[in-house]
């Protein structure tokens, strides 16, 4: 058992590491695919009737339900084998990155800065909402650093975030951007953009397709994560492209104001709080120029979810997977914190939909994916 690496950081695992994640692979697919949908029959024909006896009234959020269901066998088999193959993920493919660590810090030292740049900053803090939590499970979060010049947590994000999305995010894990840069191009044909931000890069996997959507733009990915950043910074100069990465808080970057024509992000807010999303927003705001445009995409709000049963599913993540704010981002009006932060609502949209590229293009990995269409909200300035 062999794989061909689709670039030159990234850490190939050997036969015995790939027959380990392999498992964890196949696993991850049954626990999703095969016994999920089993959870809302067992709602509909058990949980739900008991709960309409015992209260004269159906469940009315997400709550009441993750209390009756919580009582649930099944659900209690199903919720440890989920958060058990999150944690196998991590443990099969960290070993087999931190196996290959030193060859991977010469190969970005060797790959340098021909193409793009990449801006560390030491002494920027991370924020509380990373270093309370190993983030769904991450050991060390994004930022950590466990070595000199350390691209650890971005090597192991991106095996991981392929396993996790099951192939379906397809071979460079760049589904989100492809998806929502064609968004813009549908949306907003005539804005042009010269300055392109990601907010909360990670490794770059949706930052380079704004790069062949866009070929005149400068291209930026931030991030609080250095090591992830060093990683994104290596694997674009692998792959030839120009893209510009720098260790920033998207609560407050260093853009000047008005310098930017298009801001995105991508399953970012869920992985800050509440008070930093709100940050965020205003930030978004003074760093667009006038006529300038943000895409975020994120799962879509409750509010935009009329079966309470849903809300559930990825409210999992707040109790069990230590992604603490998943539940309460998803209950706010993000149509007022835009206004807020000093959007016009004429210009907002929510729960708009960004559908799949790759799958598009492979409709028979449609049964592995977890998003076939990603919701967006955004603004323009
Ligand atoms: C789920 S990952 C995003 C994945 C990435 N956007 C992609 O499409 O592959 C969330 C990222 O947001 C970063 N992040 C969280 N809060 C941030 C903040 N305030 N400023 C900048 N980056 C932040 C984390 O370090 C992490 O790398």
């Amino acid at each position: 058992m062999t794989m061909t690496a689709p670039h030159g950081m990234y850490a190939t695992p050997d036969h015995d590491e790939l027959a380990r994640e392999s498992f964890v692979r196949e696993l991850m697919v049954h626990v999703t695919h095969d016994l999920m949908p089993l959870k809302k029959v067992l709602y509909e024909t058990k949980v739900k009737p008991n709960f309409v006896r015992a209260n004269n009234r159906p469940p009315e959020n997400r709550h009441e339900i993750r209390k009756a269901m919580e009582e649930e066998d099944f659900n209690q088999v199903w919720s440890a084998l989920r958060r058990t193959t999150q944690e196998m993920m991590f443990d099969s493919i960290g070993e087999s990155v931190e196996r290959q660590l030193p060859d991977l810090i010469d190969r970005a030292e060797g790959l340098g800065s021909k193409y793009g740049t990449l801006k560390i900053d030491s002494d920027l803090e991370i924020p509380r909402y990373h270093t309370a939590v190993d983030i769904h499970c991450k050991p060390g979060g994004y930022h950590t650093e466990i070595t000199e010049d350390d691209v650890f947590a971005g090597a192991e994000y991106d095996r991981s975030y392929n396993l996790f999305a099951m192939g379906a995010s397809g071979p460079k894990n760049d589904d989100m951007g492809r998806s929502t840069a064609r968004y813009v191009t549908k949306n907003y044909s005539d804005l042009d953009p010269k300055v392109i931000v990601e907010l909360g890069c990670t490794v770059g996997h949706s930052t380079l397709p704004f790069c062949d959507e866009f070929p005149d733009a400068e291209v930026h990915g931030i991030d609080v994560a250095a090591p992830c950043l060093r990683y994104a910074h290596a694997r674009a100069e692998s792959m030839k492209y120009t893209a510009h990465f720098s260790q920033q808080n998207a609560e407050h970057t260093k853009f000047k104001d008005g310098s930017v024509d298009l801001i995105v992000s991508h399953i970012l807010f869920h992985e800050t709080s509440n008070r930093g999303l709100r940050n965020i927003l205003r930030e978004c705001h003074r760093i667009l120029r006038p006529g300038g445009v943000m895409v975020h995409f994120e799962a879509p709000q409750y509010e935009h979810m009329p079966d309470p049963y849903d809300h559930t599913l990825g409210d999992w993540s707040t109790h069990y997977n230590a992604e603490p704010f998943w539940g309460s981002l998803h209950d706010l009006h993000l149509g007022d914190l835009m206004v807020e932060a000093g959007f016009s609502r004429s210009t907002i949209f929510e729960s708009e939909k960004a559908p799949s590229v790759f799958l598009a293009e492979n409709p028979d990995m449609r049964k592995f994916s977890r998003t076939p269409v990603y919701p967006v909200f955004g603004a323009q300035k």
